[in-house]
């Protein structure tokens, strides 16, 4: 049976009195005849309902404000290049189940981990913490060797959200590489039109240097949620060359990558963090990420192991006094010049996220020349 939907507020003739159709033996007969069934909507209502509806649903959605202090990285997570067949899942499930019910609240992945098992056991996590979709905010990274077209990047959001059963992603991260080859213009067109369809909240920018990360703002103004950058005790790249300010000033938040440069910087045992850590009788992990959160960043790590993340979760149970966090910011490694940096893969230097991870040997490369 066909279902009439009669609006309250209009009234369609002076015959057809609103309140209740059916009183009205005209219309019943000729619903009758019709086989119409008929419903009242009030119109007021109906929209005031959607509004609150809405509001809601905004409200409780996460924003800056009521991020977590730390947020949950996946590189390592069901492999690394390649997925590990010997990698054990269920412990990687667990461990970012745990994380998330500590209250972490911000997860990263891209298709690049381990092509695609890191996105799937996420996904696996975030079902079974049971924690509402609103309460996390997700960031979906989208790298050079994801796609290569605005068409591919949203294939590969559409089957995101496939995998998680959601219908939106919180923010939608492009790398500046990515985005210098596809072109800003239609980067722009495409984000703007998922934002109005709902897909995403926002998007973020990877790895950028200083100009793009402006020519990014400039086009998408509050829509810019994050610049994700590498940042910690040895690599300040990103603080030297003002896009950590510039994001400060402007609301972008500084997310930052290996923070802990994979506990390679603790390995290390630098003079001024042992003694940090003794004085504060917290470990250098600890110390590391107290201070960079007290910069206003906002560390990713990763962490399958609960031990690891309890302590991480502890780095911010005390306060560092200003004489110290003065010496960690003003801190420069010993006889070091930092590589001239690939912006753009032309193979001239090192490409930004491979800093952190050849600086070991550049160090001692640089310290055996003396
Ligand atoms: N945009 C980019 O180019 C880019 C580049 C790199 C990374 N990222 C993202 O940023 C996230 C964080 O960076 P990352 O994973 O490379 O480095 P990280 O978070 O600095 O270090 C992770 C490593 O440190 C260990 N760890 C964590 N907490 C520890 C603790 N308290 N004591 C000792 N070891 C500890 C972890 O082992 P356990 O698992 O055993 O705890 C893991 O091996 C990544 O997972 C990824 O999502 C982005």
């Amino acid at each position: 049976m066909a279902t009439l939907v009669v609006l309250k507020p209009f009234r369609i003739c002076p015959r057809w009195p609103l309140k209740n159709p059916k009183d009205s033996l005209s219309t019943v007969s000729i619903y009758k005849i019709l086989k119409i069934k008929t419903t009242t909507i009030d119109l007021l209502k109906f929209f005031k309902n959607l509004y609150n509806k809405c509001i809601s649903k905004i409200q409780i959605m996460i924003n800056k404000q009521q991020l977590s202090k730390i947020g949950i990285g996946t590189w390592g997570v069901g492999g690394f290049m390649e997925p590990d067949p010997k990698n054990d899942d269920e412990k990687q499930i667990n461990a970012i189940v745990y994380s998330l019910n500590k209250g972490i609240n911000y997860v990263g992945t891209v298709y690049m981990y381990a092509k695609g098992k890191a996105v799937d056991l996420l996904s696996k996590a975030v079902k079974k913490s049971k924690i509402a979709r609103e309460k996390i905010f997700i960031t979906f990274s989208v790298y050079k060797s994801d796609a290569k077209t605005i068409q591919e990047v949203e294939e590969r959001l559409d089957s995101f959200l496939k995998t998680f059963d959601m219908g939106y992603v919180d923010s939608l991260q492009f790398t500046m590489g990515l985005v210098d080859d596809i072109g800003l213009e239609l980067v722009k067109k495409f984000v703007d039109r998922l934002i109005e369809q709902g897909k995403t909240r926002y998007t973020s920018l990877a790895n950028s240097n200083l100009d793009y990360l402006k020519k990014y703002h400039l086009a998408f103004g509050k829509k810019l949620f994050a610049h994700e950058g590498c940042f910690n005790f040895e690599v300040r790249e990103n603080e030297i060359l003002g896009i950590t300010d510039y994001a400060q000033q402007n609301g972008i938040l500084n997310v930052v990558y290996q923070p802990l440069r994979r506990n390679r910087t603790a390995a290390r045992n630098w003079s001024l963090l042992v003694e940090l850590a003794k004085k504060y009788g917290r470990t250098q992990n600890q110390i590391l990420l107290n201070w960079v959160v007290s910069k206003g960043f906002f560390p990713l790590v990763k962490s399958s192991t609960k031990e690891h993340i309890d302590e991480n979760l502890a780095s911010f149970s005390f306060q560092i006094d200003d004489d110290d966090l003065k010496k960690l910011n003003e801190f420069k490694i010993p006889n070091y010049q930092s590589p001239k940096i690939d912006w753009f893969g032309t193979g001239e230097g090192v490409a930004i996220h491979q800093i952190p991870n050849i600086f070991d040997k550049e160090y001692e490369k640089q310290n055996k020349k003396l």
